[in-house]
């Protein structure tokens, strides 16, 4: 596994973002102060899930507002290591 910099760690909380890592398009999130990351096209058909909305820890897909169904399979997350002012993840 490589570890990977995903960028500044400069969002607020309940802030959330694009990043990528290894030609990954991920969304890295704030919540409440700790930050996380996962896969960040949505496993139904693509939705970006960075353009979602928050709400504390639930990511709604902007593209058919769902939580659950249909999407068949949860997103892929990733441990978010943050060194000084720079997050990295291992992928
Ligand atoms: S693309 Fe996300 S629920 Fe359909």
């Amino acid at each position: 596994m490589a570890e990977i910099n995903i960028g500044k760690a400069d969002l607020k909380p309940g802030q959330k973002r694009l990043a990528s890592a290894n030609g990954k398009k991920l969304l890295v999130a704030n919540v409440a102060g700790k930050y996380y990351c996962m896969d960040g096209l949505c496993t139904h058909v693509g939705g970006p899930l960075w353009d979602g909305m928050l709400d504390k820890n639930i990511i709604t897909c902007p593209w058919h507002k769902c939580l659950r169904s249909p999407p068949k399979q949860d997103e892929k997350s990733y441990n978010v290591k943050q060194k000084g002012n720079e997050l990295f993840i291992e992928i």
